[in-house]
Formats: structure tokens, C-alpha cells, sequence
């Protein structure tokens, strides 16, 4: 195997803006096919994917390497989405989760899986948190 053959084959170890393009990309390519998540997205966004993809680039931009470039409130956004599901969360993470390890070593995949776990379970808890019923919602 050459040198440049090599480099098409190895995974990213750093991050960057281009790591972070690439991730979002790939990721919502996965989520646009997916039977479960793909109807939910494709509702929400039902023409040019465009805007979605650069907030979420400027999102993890801010995320991983705290540029500052998301300025947004994904919990209002996400109580607007129609459609979307305490259980379907656990579909979201497994599909960033496998992304992140196709593009990523595992030091790298597992610092933005880390942080998706962490923002995924507040965004939970202000979508679907009730006072009066059980935490996590279906638990007896
Ligand atoms: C079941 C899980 C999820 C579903 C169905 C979902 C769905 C969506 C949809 C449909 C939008 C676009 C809304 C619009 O433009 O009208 C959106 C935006 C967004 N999502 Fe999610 N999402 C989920 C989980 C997550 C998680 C775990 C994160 C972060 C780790 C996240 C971060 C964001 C951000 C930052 C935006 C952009 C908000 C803005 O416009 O400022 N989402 N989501």
C-alpha cells in the first residue's frame, strides 16, 4: 500500500472544521435514509438541506472546538419538531455514533459521542420531562 493509498484509509485524530464537515455529511446522509428518523427530518425539512447542514457544522464547530459560531436554542427548536420521540434518541446516538467511528479513531469518536450523549440526555430531560410522571418516560 503507498503512502497516499494509506491516507485515504486512515481515520481522523484531530479536530477540525474539515473533520466536523465531513462528520455532519455523513451523518445526515444516515439519518435522511433511516425508516424511523428520516421521516421525522424530512418533515421538518422538506426542501433544500442547505441551512441545516451549515448550522449544524457552526453547531459542533462550537461544540468541539468553541469557536462560538452556533448562536441558536436547539431546546425551542426541538420542542417544535413534530413527530419527535423519547425513544427515538437512542436511534439518533447510535447513528452518530456509528458515523463518528467510520471517520474517527476511537479517542476522537468517543470525545464527540461524549458530548452528544451529555446534550442529548438535557435535551431530553426539557422535551419530555413532566413532574408528575416517571423519569425515563415508560419506566414502571
Ligand atoms: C430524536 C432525536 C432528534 C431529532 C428527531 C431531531 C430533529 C431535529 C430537526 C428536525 C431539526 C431541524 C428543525 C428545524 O429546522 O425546523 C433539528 C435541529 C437541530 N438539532 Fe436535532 N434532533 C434530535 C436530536 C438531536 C441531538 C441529540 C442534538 C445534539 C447533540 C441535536 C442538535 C440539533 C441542533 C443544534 C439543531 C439546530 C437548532 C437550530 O436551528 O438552532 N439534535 N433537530
Amino acid at each position: 500500500m503507498n503512502a497516499i493509498t494509506m491516507q485515504a484509509f486512515a481515520k481522523t485524530s484531530d479536530v477540525s472544521e474539515q473533520a466536523i464537515h465531513r462528520l455532519v455529511d455523513e451523518f445526515y446522509t444516515k439519518i435522511r435514509a433511516d425508516p424511523e428518523l428520516g421521516p421525522v427530518f424530512m418533515r421538518a425539512i422538506p426542501g433544500d438541506w442547505g441551512a441545516h447542514l451549515s448550522t449544524m457544522r457552526n453547531f459542533w464547530s462550537s461544540v468541539m472546538l468553541t469557536s462560538g459560531r452556533y448562536k441558536g436554542n436547539p431546546v425551542a427548536v426541538h420542542r417544535r419538531v413534530e413527530g419527535i420521540e423519547f425513544e427515538l434518541f437512542a436511534r439518533w446516538l447510535a447513528l452518530f455514533s456509528e458515523t463518528c467511528r467510520e471517520l474517527f479513531d476511537d479517542a476522537l469518536a468517543q470525545a464527540f459521542c461524549g458530548k452528544a450523549e451529555r446534550i442529548a440526555e438535557s435535551l431530553k430531560l426539557a422535551v419530555f420531562y413532566r413532574p408528575d410522571r416517571p423519569w425515563p418516560p415508560g419506566a414502571a
